[in-house]
């Protein structure tokens, strides 16, 4: 487990009281962090620059009272033009490479580009001296993983994956629920992630259009191989626990069916990548077992979890038939009405509404902006998103070896 503490601590006062009213006190939401919504003390505006007009154009950083957006960038002009009007700034520029020869008055720089060029890109910003807040995954091999560990070393700036999962409602929960001892020891967990991709046949009229770029050419999507994307899954155990996945192994879905068997989207990517639906069990330094599911093609769709420790047992609400459920022994599990925690003050106030995927957009844009105030590694920072995300760049290699059980490097600080 990494050693490194956690930023802000629940309250533990309650940690002795029977476990028999766990399930009241969590329903009357007092597993809710005591917040500190941003420094007010702080007379700094961060700077931001914000690459990416897709789900770029999703955040409420231009919210944070010490933010302002200061460049957007898109190599589309209608993205660009979304990029502006969201976050009410003029300053727009034809490419992240442009804007970072020509933007003098930014800090950081969120990169919301496609999944291949975050690596590349968080390395250009570093090396202008800028923090970088990327969208999910890190890197996708583990030579990017030790360029990013290198070069995050070199220059101390501050870096943090915007992973969504991290701040949904329930994962929150699950957090202050682990933190105060209330699972005892959580020794499995299930996490998956589905986004199922529609008919591969109608890929430009149904969610499938998103293997398309806006001017009709394949993105990046095209046949992106699923264990690449496991941080939604991975975010539920060490964006709980803080573990280290240590060992996995992974099988992955080919598929005999003609149809999808001689798929463009299987045969014709860039990645060389047979699998449509990849299911791994990965090991954890603390001997613990976590099941993770990445699924492209399926009738389901949504990241969710279910931790299992010997004292509680959570289930995470799995779409409008079943809710949030918490056990705990000689209990009858009952449902946890999880605290709609974007409503407390552990936001800045303009930002507590919902906010998109599962109330996650704005604590990650509060995070980012409260670490840079408050010179400070985010809660996800580069050490906690490598840990998500390398574990499944080591999955898909054991795919392709019938699920050998394979190693996962560490990139963590080393101990003195
Ligand atoms: N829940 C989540 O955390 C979640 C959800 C959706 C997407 N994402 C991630 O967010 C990222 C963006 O997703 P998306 O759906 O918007 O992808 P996308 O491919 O639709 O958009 C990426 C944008 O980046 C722009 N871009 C690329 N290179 C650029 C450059 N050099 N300069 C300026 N702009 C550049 C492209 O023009 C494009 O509009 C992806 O990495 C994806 O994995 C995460």
């Amino acid at each position: 487990m990494s050693d490194r503490s956690e930023p802000s601590s629940p309250p533990l006062a309650w940690l002795d009281i029977p476990k028999a009213t766990l399930a009241a006190l969590a329903a009357g939401g007092l597993l809710c962090c005591a917040g500190r919504a941003y420094p007010q003390e702080s007379r700094k505006k961060i700077r931001l620059g914000v690459v990416g007009g897709g789900f770029g154009a999703g955040f409420w950083w231009h919210e944070h009272p010490n933010c302002v957006v200061t460049a957007v960038t898109d190599l589309y002009p209608a993205r660009r033009k979304r990029l502006q009007e969201r976050y009410r700034c003029d300053a727009v520029y034809d490419s992240l490479e442009i804007m970072l020869k020509e933007a003098k008055d930014i800090d950081a720089v969120a990169v919301f580009s496609g999944a291949p060029d975050h690596p590349k890109h968080a390395k250009m910003c570093f090396e202008r001296g800028l923090h970088v807040v990327s969208a999910v995954p890190a890197c996708m091999t583990l030579e990017e993983a030790a360029m990013l560990k290198q070069l995050k070393e070199k220059t101390g700036l501050r870096y943090m994956m915007a992973e969504s999962s991290y701040y949904r409602q329930e994962c929150i929960f699950a957090r202050n629920l682990f933190q105060a001892g209330g699972f005892g020891e959580l020794f499995y967990s299930e996490t998956e992630y589905y986004h199922d991709g529609g008919d591969p046949d109608k890929t430009t009229s149904n969610i499938g259009s998103l293997v398309y770029n806006p001017d009709g050419t394949r993105s990046w999507r095209w046949g992106f191989p699923p264990m690449l994307y496991p941080t939604h899954c991975t975010g539920f155990l060490t964006g709980v626990t803080r573990e280290r996945i240590v060992k996995v192994s992974c099988l992955g879905w080919q598929s005999q069916q003609p149809k999808l068997k001689n798929h463009p989207l299987r045969t014709e990517n860039v990645y060389k990548n047979p699998f449509w639906n990849q299911a791994a069990l990965m090991l954890t330094d603390q001997g613990h077992m976590s099941r993770c599911n990445v699924l492209w093609r399926c009738v389901a769709g949504g990241e969710r979890a279910q931790w299992f420790g010997d004292k509680a047992t959570f289930y995470m609400a799995n779409g409008p038939v079943n809710p949030n459920i918490l056990g705990t022994p000689g209990e009858k599990a009952s449902p946890a009405p999880v605290p709609q925690y974007w409503k407390s003050d552990m936001l800045p106030e303009p930002m507590r509404h919902d906010s998109g995927h599962g109330g996650s957009a704005a604590f990650i844009s509060a995070e980012f902006i409260n670490a840079l105030l408050e010179d400070r590694e985010p809660a996800i920072d580069l050490y906690e998103s490598l840990a998500m995300t390398v574990p499944g760049i080591v999955a898909h290699e054991s795919s392709f070896k019938d699920g050998e059980q394979l190693p996962v490097p560490q990139f963590d600080p080393h101990k003195a």
